[in-house]
């Protein structure tokens, strides 16, 4: 779709709103929305258009959009979907700016040809559609409350972009419940134009927006995604949470790679890599935006949790462990901040221990403490109900505290874990927007979160590493591969692709009698494996067509007879080119390396243990083409197999350089070649440093309606 049109901001403030479809009745859809607007507080123009006419909630109503007359920056359309079409057409040719189609039955129930044919009557004469299918938006910037959910959403700082309709709606009681004012909130339902990109563009900027939360079900452009999750998260964090499965991502993958890339295992490190913190439930995603929205940035990495519960201390310290929280252990410098505010039979070592016998002018005592050194970054304050506790101060205390936090800038969190009087607290501290939550792992994942956010904000952008490959080359290989009426490569042009690639594979010739093996091998030396090369024999090992290990000349002349004899008896019609001669790599550590073009994310990478149990470990990661090497380098960090390459009981490092560099030239022909849309090289094996590494298999698929070799 045309992505030209007006500038997103007039969608999120518009200076005039039009509701198509003002109902008269109260019980109905084009009602609510414009009784929302109204008691929302919208100073703009509101333009109630019904045929009927007459007057709605004191507004004269217009017979139509045109008799409303002016400019009309955003629509919105509650007509039924028979309606619906030339209503959008009629606010297209009045040059309306935007349209909320919130109505339903278009491509969700099969209408495609339909919502297409709105769509680009509305993009062709300019105005950006918004839906169809949703419940609308909200927008604090412009006090424009037009959703047919409950009125009166209180502002605030978390700005809510959603595909789920009825989701959506519940949020906005949810965060009510949870004090979590709203920035802006839109509701996306079918993104037959407008999706996720185009409104983080404009919520990026947006002062009024601390955090952005995103529920996503399907991904359309997914390279423009990547592109503008990178440039939002470092202004500020974007929480996703994700159902399902992208529509196009559950087509039955073309190639090992993509079965393995079950497309929510691609999301989900594409997020990562994105810098995006992505949610496994709706809780801890409302728990990342209420923190994160009201907390201060750290000054760096030194957290230190203060608690009045040895086991409670315990339970956070593993927490800390699980969401990457760096606990401060220098004991010392620990020793000299608590000693005078600890007892003596507490403990100043991190987790400091107060002690249940703790009162709250001891913990007012420690946080004061943490608060003024400096060489603590962020302080996990966890209380346990006690009978000895000064329960009737506690509310006053974590307030006072998070308050001297807030002023200071230092980040702060409490949890508050106990009976009747601890939960009081809790929801009382709620409503006053304190970060506070009851359970240790829930408190220590915001922590978590901050620092993820932090980490991606403050890292300096890695740039983009890319290497020198002979496009043309590559490109001629395929056309010849299209030419023979092939969408796949075979061995010796994949073997000629990895060379324009300058990626390693084992030395291989290709002999057309015995006398040319016994010359190559003689030639090349020992070990060798010796292959069948033929078009009509896939299988190569069940048809006898392979040898591996020849240690010398008579066994290459062996080998070679019974290659010919087994192929020739089992496919009798088989056009043989010749015997493979190739060197036997010596083993190594086995990795596996895909490049693919994801349906939603573009070209894609994915790099993991190889070998034939692949398919069982899945200890494999994904990451969106192009990157840094460094990134490289983070997404080797992320599978479990990682120490084998630095290299475990006393066996030397593997080149992990030689690895790097296969990633990037893997990622650079799948980027730069059109023609080509899986790659997989298993195994890639890694030698010891200074050794290298060597595709010893490779498979080549090439792109469906693809003429061109390369993109260039
Ligand atoms: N221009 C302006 N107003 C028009 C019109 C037109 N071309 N055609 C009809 N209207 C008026 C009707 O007269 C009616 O007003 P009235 O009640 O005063 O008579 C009003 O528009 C609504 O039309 P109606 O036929 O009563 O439709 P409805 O209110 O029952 O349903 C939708 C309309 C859009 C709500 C419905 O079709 C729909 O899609 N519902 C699902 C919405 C949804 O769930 N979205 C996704 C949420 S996540």
């Amino acid at each position: 779709m045309p992505r030209d049109g007006h500038d997103i901001k007039y969608l999120f403030e518009p200076r005039s709103v039009a509701v198509i479809g003002a109902s008269h009745n109260a019980q109905k859809i084009g009602y609510k929305i414009l009784q929302n607007i109204v008691e929302g507080g919208y100073e703009g123009r509101i333009l109630p258009v019904n045929p009927k006419g007459g007057e709605i909630l004191g507004l004269p109503v217009y017979t139509s959009l045109a008799e409303a007359g002016g400019e009309v920056d955003l629509v919105i359309t509650t007509v039924p979907a028979k309606f619906a079409t030339a209503a959008v057409r009629d606010a297209a040719d009045l040059g309306a700016k935007f349209n909320l189609v919130i109505t339903s039955g278009f491509s969700e129930v099969g209408n495609i040809a339909e919502e297409r044919e709105l769509t680009s009557y509305a993009l062709e004469r300019g105005m950006r559609i918004i839906g169809p299918n949703i419940f609308g938006m909200f927008s604090a910037s412009a006090k424009l409350d037009a959703n047919f959910g409950p009125g009166g959403i209180s502002a605030g700082s978390v700005a809510i972009i959603t595909q789920s309709g009825a989701l959506g709606l519940a949020m906005i009681g949810k965060t009510a419940v949870e004090n979590m004012g709203i920035s802006a909130m839109v509701s996306v339902g079918n993104k037959a134009d407008i999706e996720e990109a185009d409104l983080l563009e404009y919520l990026m900027h947006h002062d009024l927006t601390k955090v952005i939360l995103m529920y996503v079900e399907g991904v359309g452009d997914g390279d423009r995604l990547v592109d503008v999750l990178e440039e939002a998260t470092r202004l500020k964090p974007v929480v996703v949470i994700k159902s399902g499965r992208s529509k196009r991502g559950a087509v039955a993958a073309a190639s090992h790679t993509g079965s393995l890339a079950g497309s929510d295992d691609v999301f989900d490190a594409v997020m990562r890599q994105c810098g995006v913190l992505r949610a496994e439930s709706i809780q801890e995603a409302f728990n990342l935006c209420k923190f994160l929205s009201t907390s201060s940035m750290p000054a760096g990495e030194n957290v230190v949790i203060v608690t009045n519960g040895g086991g409670i201390g315990v339970l956070a310290t593993d927490a800390c462990e699980k969401y990457n929280v760096k606990l401060y252990d220098d004991n010392e410098t620990l020793k000299s901040i608590f000693d005078p505010v600890t007892p003596d039979f507490g403990s100043t070592k991190n987790p400091v221990d107060l002690t249940g016998g703790a009162t709250s002018p001891d913990f007012t005592g420690a946080l004061n403490a943490a608060l003024e050194h400096e060489e603590i970054d962020a302080v996990i304050s966890l209380y346990c109900e006690t009978a000895v506790f000064d329960a009737d101060n506690l509310t006053e205390m974590i307030e006072q505290t998070a308050e001297s936090y807030r002023a200071a800038g230092k980040p702060v969190i409490y949890s508050v874990f106990g009976g009747s009087t601890a939960e009081a607290a809790l929801a009382t501290l709620t409503k006053k927007g304190v970060p506070v939550f009851g359970d240790v792992y829930e408190t220590v994942a915001c922590v978590g979160g901050l620092y993820r956010h932090w980490r991606n904000a403050s890292a300096q952008p890695a740039g983009i590493d890319e290497a020198e490959i002979d496009e043309a080359a590559i490109a001629r290989i395929v056309d010849a591969a299209r030419a023979d009426g092939r969408s796949f490569l075979l061995a010796q042009e994949g073997k000629d692709v990895m060379e324009a690639a300058g990626i390693k594979m084992p030395e291989t010739r290709v002999a057309k009698n015995m006398d040319e093996a016994v010359r190559f091998a003689e030639e090349m030396g020992y070990p060798l494996v010796m292959k069948i090369v033929s078009r009509d024999i896939l299988h190569k090992s069940d048809m006898g067509g392979v040898a591996l290990d020849l240690e010398n000349r008579e066994e290459v002349i062996d080998a070679y007879q019974a290659i010919m004899s087994n192929c020739r008896a089992r496919v009798p019609h088989a056009r043989i080119q010749g015997i493979q001669v190739s060197e036997m790599a010596p083993s190594g550590v086995e990795l596996i390396v895909g490049a693919r073009k994801d349906p939603a994310f573009g070209p894609t990478i994915m790099f993991g243990m190889g070998g034939i149990y692949v398919e069982v470990l899945k200890d494999v990661t994904f990451r969106a083409v192009p990157f840094s090497r460094a990134e490289a380098i983070e997404m080797m960090k992320e599978i479990r197999a990682y120490p084998l390459l630095l290299g475990v009981r006393g066996e030397e490092r593997k080149d992990i350089e030689s690895v790097l560099d296969t990633i990037i030239r893997l990622g650079t022909v799948i980027q730069r070649c059109d023609g080509i849309s899986d790659i997989e090289v298993n195994p890639l094996m890694a030698y010891e440093q200074g050794q290298g590494a060597k595709a010893v298999d490779i498979r080549v698929l090439l792109s469906e309606n693809s003429g061109g070799g390369t993109n260039a």
